[in-house]
Parts: structure tokens; sequence; C-alpha cells
């Protein structure tokens, strides 16, 4: 009912984004003074007040914005209570990704509770990046918070599992399922894969509590009961048991190194006894005290106690023998019965855009790399040029770049042999082919060039 209510108004991104501006939904705690004043005195503006920005609001224009009844279900929810003739926010309904989530209320720092369910958040933002689209039967999402990977993933598969360790998580989960009028979505309570023991799916998600640390502090950060990466290494190893051929995992994880130099040595052994092709995105990398600061800044406030919490979690790393910490995605594609390859990048967390398209063309090409015996087999391939794949070319300089326009947005400099020859391919000819009509010499770094445009997506396989 809360929902219809929410539609009828209508409350979504255009519409908040028309009262406040392209960032208006992305509404953070420093902005609600200002937004508060800009918001118009209309059902739509007083509704946006409650729900986006957690500011109070008089019965009456509760009554106008959702209604007798809409007001009466957001009551019930406890996402508001009243209070006299007014009505105060206890958490809030987001407009994001054309859903509309809900979950606890800004973030207010060391006094947030245990188990606060935090908002649609960046790092929520880069696992729905680096997801598939394509149409799954069964999907699950492993820690699910407020539940964004689940309901993103029930729009394009038959059944959704959501699981969490925390109540509230999965509570809000349902609501949110109900608030969007989603009905192939099932919530279950417990610790990672437990309660799922089993049961296969063709696509899995979770944003994992990657934050090593030495807290326990957040559910929604802090890995409770695993030591150092533990958590991460049990959801990337577990996972693939979980996965029906041609399924996909996509996790958001960490892991630690010794030094940066081995950076990702560590999560390449996690993968090396899986049945899938691998792809690891490193999305960020800090030595323990960057790391440290960076997840402690909210205490910034307080020298004292910063400083303590930085020499804590810095002595716990030192104990540890870790010199660098990694925090990214991990993606398998699972392919029972063949040789398997796995695959290392970096990409600019900012950068990041939905990339569905781009993992379908990486996984394919992991898929020929591995099978490929010798450059013979390249030869042969059909390729062409996505769309999304641009070549600039700069006056007077030689060669060009390459750059993918979505997902990772990879870059690759090329020579002008390759220009040429990528001029050729058009989906029908071979590469052989294409090299003989570039009338080029076809060189070792070409067909390796052509291979790192193919690993990356910037190529498509015919
Ligand atoms: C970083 S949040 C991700 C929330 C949401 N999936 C998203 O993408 O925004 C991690 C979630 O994992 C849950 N969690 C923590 N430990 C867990 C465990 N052992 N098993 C399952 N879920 C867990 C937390 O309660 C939290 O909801």
């Amino acid at each position: 009912m809360l929902g219809r209510a929410l539609r009828a108004l209508p409350y979504n991104e255009e519409s908040v984004e028309g009262l406040l501006g392209e960032d208006g939904p992305a509404a953070g705690l420093s902005d609600v003074a200002v937004y508060d004043r800009r918001l118009p005195d209309t059902p739509l503006g007083n509704a946006t007040r409650l729900l986006l920005l957690q500011v109070t609001i008089d019965r009456d224009a509760a009554i106008a914005a959702f209604g007798h009844d809409g007001l009466d279900a957001l009551l019930t929810t406890q996402l508001a209570r009243a209070d006299g003739d007014r009505i105060a926010a206890r958490g809030r309904i987001v407009p994001a990704e054309g859903l509309l989530m809900s979950f606890d209320g800004f973030a207010v720092g060391d006094d947030d509770p245990h188990g606060y369910v935090a908002s649609y958040t960046p790092t929520a933002s880069w696992l729905a990046a680096l997801t598939p689209r394509r149409h799954f039967g069964r999907a699950l999402d492993i820690g699910t918070g407020s539940g964004a990977q689940a309901l993103l993933a029930s729009r394009h598969s038959d059944h959704v599992i959501a699981t969490d360790l925390n109540p509230r998580a999965v509570a809000f989960t349902a609501l949110n399922a109900a608030l969007n009028g989603i009905d192939n979505l099932e919530v279950r309570l417990g610790s990672l894969f437990e309660p799922v023991a089993g049961e296969t799916f063709d696509l899995i998600t979770c944003n994992a509590p990657y934050v090593v640390s030495p807290e326990d502090r957040w559910q929604y950060r802090d890995a409770a009961g695993f030591e150092a990466d533990q958590l991460s290494q049990a959801v990337v190893t577990q996972a693939p048991a979980h996965l029906n051929d041609d399924g996909f995992a996509c996790m958001l994880v960490s892991w630690l190194a010794e030094s940066k130099d081995d950076a990702d040595a560590r999560v390449q052994t996690w993968l090396d006894d899986v049945p899938c092709d691998a792809w690891v995105i490193s999305l960020s990398g800090a030595d323990p005290l960057d790391h440290a600061a960076g997840w402690n800044e909210h205490l910034s406030v307080d020298a004292e106690d910063y400083g303590l919490a930085l020499d804590r979690w810095t002595a716990y790393f030192e104990e540890l023998g870790v010199g660098w910490i990694s925090e990214g995605a991990v993606l398998v594609h699972k392919r029972l019965g063949h040789r398997h390859v796995i695959r290392t990048d970096w990409a600019d967390e900012e950068e990041l855009e939905y990339g569905s398209d781009q993992i379908e063309r990486v996984f394919k090409a992991l898929e020929l790399i591995a099978d490929v015996d010798d450059e013979r087999d390249l030869l042969a391939t059909r390729l062409a040029l996505p769309e999304e794949t641009r070549i600039e070319l700069a006056l007077g300089e030689e060669g060009a770049r390459v750059v993918l326009e979505e997902g990772t947005w990879p870059e690759l400099e090329i020579d002008d042999e390759l220009v040429e020859i990528l001029g050729e391919l058009d989906g029908r000819a071979t590469l052989a082919e294409a090299i003989g009509q570039a009338r080029v010499p076809r060189r070792r770094s070409t067909l390796d060039d052509i291979r790192e445009l193919l690993e990356l997506g910037m190529l498509e396989l015919r």
C-alpha cells in the first residue's frame, strides 16, 4: 500500500532530481539543511522531506502526500512514527536504480548500532555495475543488507534468495521487495552459504563485509568471527560449489599481501582449484596505515580516538605480517570440464558503469583463451568492435588509444598497424583475413594486443 502511494506521487529518481537537481537522490546528512529549504510545500516535496531527508513533517502534510492508508502503512513499517501532530522518520526510503529502497537513517558514526543497515552505498553500486544482467533462473545474494543486489537480480531472474546474518537486514529486504511489488524474492537468515546448503544457482552476488580489521563494530562492515581476510576467502572458495554450470558469481571482497609487489598472489591461490574462469578487478589498495585511516575517518574529529584506532589497526596488521590490503571484485564463471584462466586487472571505482555486456565478452574471451592451443586458433576467429569501443587518434601522433566506454572503462595504446587491422574487423572476416586486408605484417606484439583487447571486452567474438 505504501509502495502504491509513493508511485502515485510519483516519488522516484526523476521527480526528486526535478526538485533537488541531479545529486538530489544521493543526499547525504550534510545536504539536509539546504535541501530542506529548497523543497516546496507540496505532497511530493513533503514526502521527499520525510523519506529522503529524514526531516519531521506535519501529519496533515503526510496525509496529503501518502493518503490515510499510505500513512497507516508507513507507520506500520515503523520507518516513521507519529509524535502528536508530527510524523518523524526513523529510517529512509530512497529512490535508486528505478527502485524504492528503505534502510536505516543517515549514519552518525560511532553511535550507529551493531546491526545498522546501510543505504545504497557506493560499494553496492560498484557490485551492481559488475554483475551480468542476462536472464537467470535462480539467483542468490549473500549478505543482502537492505536487499539492493537481490532486488536488482529479481528483475532478470526467475527466483532470488537473499540471505543475511542480521535479522534487521532480512526484514528490510522483505520490506523492500513488498515496497516494489516484487514477488520472486525470498529471504533467509543465516551465515554465508548455511541457509542454502546443497542448493545451486545461476547467479550469486555478494557485497561482503570485507573490511579487514581488529573490530567487530558493525555487521555491514566487519567480518565478525573471521580472522584477517578469511570471510572473503570463504565467499570466493565456497561460491563455485553453489553455482550451476555456466553460472556467474560476482563478489566484492578483500585480500591481503605481505607487500604491494605480490598484491594479488593470495586471491589467485583461492581461485586455483575452482572449476571457473575468473576475473579479479582490484579497485583499491592501501598499506595498513592508509587502510586504517580510510575506514576510521568518522573518528578524525577526535585526534586522540582517531590515533588510538590507527595504532590498534596497524598493530593488528603487523601481527598478521600484512603490508598491503586490496579491495575489489572477483567475478567467476563456472565451466565444468575445461581448462580455466584467471585474469587480473585494476579499475577506477569512480569510473565504474554498468558492465554486463563487457563482462559477457570478457568471459567469452577467457573461454577461448583457455581452450586455444596456438595462435592459429586465434587467427581463425571472427571479431568485431562493439559499439562502445572508441578508437582515439591524435593529429600528428603515431598509434591510437582504444577506450571501452562502459563497465571498467579499460584503455589500451595501440600502434598504427593495429589501427588498420581493427578497421577491417567487421565480424565476417577472420582475424587472419583482416590482417591480410590491412596489408600489415603479422607481428607477435599485434596478436598480443588483440588478445588483450579481447580479454578486456573491447573486441567481440562473433
Ligand atoms: C557491505 S554489506 C552489503 C549489503 C548489500 N548487499 C549491498 O550490496 O549494499 C554486508 C552485509 O553482509 C552481512 N553479513 C555480515 N556477516 C555475514 C555473514 N557471516 N553471513 C551473511 N551475511 C553477513 C551484513 O549484515 C551486511 O548486511
